[in-house]
């Protein structure tokens, strides 16, 4: 059995199709470059007939990333694989990911096909996606509730029709740790073509086990592990990939294979997905919290400063922890500025775009005075939503006072014209956002609002993140500035671009 297994990331597919997490493609590029540089080996881009944007998206990153197989996922419809092949046409390496569901319940309730047809189907489109690629993936969907029987025929006929990766999805994240590995043991024990396909697990997180039922997968003979970044996915999530990868790398004494992954990459993968998303890391998140390696409490500290093994099983450096060192100042040029954000996998597409993030840069760099690259990949994600923005934040003014009730006067271009509301409340934040709804006259639940700091420091960029609900979709927003108040506003208009910019797209597994 191989001793390599391959990273299959699904942040810009399953981790997009959690709630609000929605991304733009100059989004999913700058995150497939992040990717690209840690060597994850596999790229699900998205789910390319879901709508125009998401065939644009497959098809940027397909025409973008060279060192990564791109993946766009597919039903098993001849429709969505001739979508999927059509936007892949530009990869270097390129693979169709098609799927159908094999629980009774899902075959009976969802698809209202009989067994037969549902083999029928799957077999069919895989033969179909061979013939724009001799990458094939095929997907039971809920084959952590399905017939383990009918899952042996159903992969022993699509690895006939050419797949060449069998993946298991436990859908539902219903399966628990031992039972998922002996899925994978005895499927590939039954099934007589097993040794023609590269066994894979997809795991989601209800039971809090994605991880833990990954792992025995690949101690049960899986070689490839379908995660995402921070653990993004619908409800609880998908499998972590920091995770996945570090506990692999870490206890290699009982795992006889290890990723390609260059973990160096990993907090700034992190920290990017989180921006980009405004899904926020909680502090004891393994890896990449911010309470990951902080041995706080002074016994724990007393032993890791005298034998750092004391009570340390990973290095924080070795998964990008430490390395937030300034890097560009006041004086810095414009080339320091481009080389430094290049090195980041931030390359703009006209001279324009980077004078724009250069000037920002500037003015930042006046009320800041050390630069740090998470400084960086903030300055940019506002440059890029700014530049996508319909309505645009112009200033704001606030007056406040202890006792004394707050204004905010709001000033936006909307559609090229600027216009101002000034209103008044008993906090800031609720005067700003008033005076926003005034001006667009629109109707939010803002159901989140987070602070938190971009690095150390009082004079830090503030990031704001918000989660609104507009007639039942929910919508992210975030903004950075180093006046909170003014971060606040910035993410409240980049939710609601989103909400204004709403358009409709297919869900693969409705
Ligand atoms: O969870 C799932 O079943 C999926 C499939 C589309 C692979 O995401
Ligand atoms: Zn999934």
């Amino acid at each position: 059995m191989s001793d390599k297994l391959i990273i299959f990331d699904t942040t810009l597919r399953d981790g997009e199709q959690s709630p609000g997490a929605s991304m733009t493609k100059d989004e999913k590029v700058r995150i497939a470059k992040v990717l690209e540089k840690m060597h994850v080996d596999v790229i699900e881009a998205g789910f390319a007939i879901a709508s125009i944007g998401d065939f644009e998206a497959v098809k940027a990153v397909a025409n973008t990333i060279k060192d990564s197989t791109i993946c766009s996922l597919a039903r098993a419809l001849d429709k969505d694989i001739d979508r999927a092949g059509e936007a892949l046409k530009g990869a270097n390496s390129a693979r169709i990911h098609t799927f159908i569901a094999t629980s009774d319940i899902h075959m009976k309730m969802k698809l209202q096909m009989t067994p037969d047809q549902v083999v029928e189907q799957a077999v069919r489109s895989v033969k179909r996606a061979r013939q724009y690629t001799d990458d094939v993936e095929f997907s039971p969907e809920d084959a952590g509730r399905s017939d383990e029987d009918f899952l042996c025929r159903i992969i022993e006929a699509t690895i006939a029709a050419g797949a060449t990766t069998i993946n298991i999805p436990d859908t539902v994240g219903y399966n628990l740790p031992h039972q998922f590995g002996a899925t994978i043991k005895s499927l590939i024990e039954r099934i007589p073509n097993s040794d023609k396909a590269i066994f894979s697990a997809h795991c989601h997180n209800d039971l809090g086990l994605a991880v833990a039922n990954s792992l025995s997968a690949v101690l049960n003979g899986a070689r490839q592990v379908e995660c995402t970044i921070n653990g993004l996915g619908e409800r609880a999530g998908n499998t972590a990939l920091e995770e996945v990868v570090m506990a692999v790398r870490t206890r290699q004494d009982e795992f006889n294979c290890d990723t390609n992954i260059d973990t160096t990459h990993i907090l700034s993968a992190s920290r990017l997905v989180s921006s980009v998303t405004g899904f926020i890391v909680q502090p004891n998140k393994a890896i990449v919290g911010a309470n990951a390696f902080a041995h706080e409490a002074g016994i724990h500290q007393d032993g890791v400063l005298k034998h750092r093994e004391t009570y340390e099983i990973m290095r924080a450096e070795d998964v990008g922890w430490n390395a937030n060192k300034l890097v560009l100042g006041k004086h810095s040029g414009r080339n320091a500025f481009k080389a430094r954000l290049i090195e980041l996998g931030v390359e703009f597409d006209s001279e324009e775009n980077l004078n724009d993030a250069f000037r920002r840069f500037k003015e930042l760099a006046d009320k800041k005075h050390e630069i740090f690259d998470e400084d960086l990949q903030a300055l940019v994600s506002e440059t890029q939503i700014v530049k996508s923005e319909h309505i645009k934040f112009v200033s704001l003014k606030v007056i406040s006072e202890t006792g004394e009730k707050n204004s905010a006067t709001v000033t936006l271009n909307i559609d090229g014209e600027e216009k101002s509301m000034t209103t008044e409340t008993s906090g800031s934040v609720d005067a700003t956002f008033n005076a926003i709804n005034q001006l667009l006259n629109i109707q939010v639940n803002l159901q989140l609002y987070s602070v938190s700091n971009v690095t150390e420091g009082t004079d830090a960029l503030g990031e704001v993140n918000v989660r609104l609900e507009h007639e039942g979709r929910i919508i992210n927003g975030q903004g950075t500035d180093t006046d909170i108040i003014s971060a606040s506003a910035k993410a409240y208009i980049h939710a609601l671009n989103k909400v204004i910019a709403a358009t409709n797209r297919a869900h693969p597994q409705i």
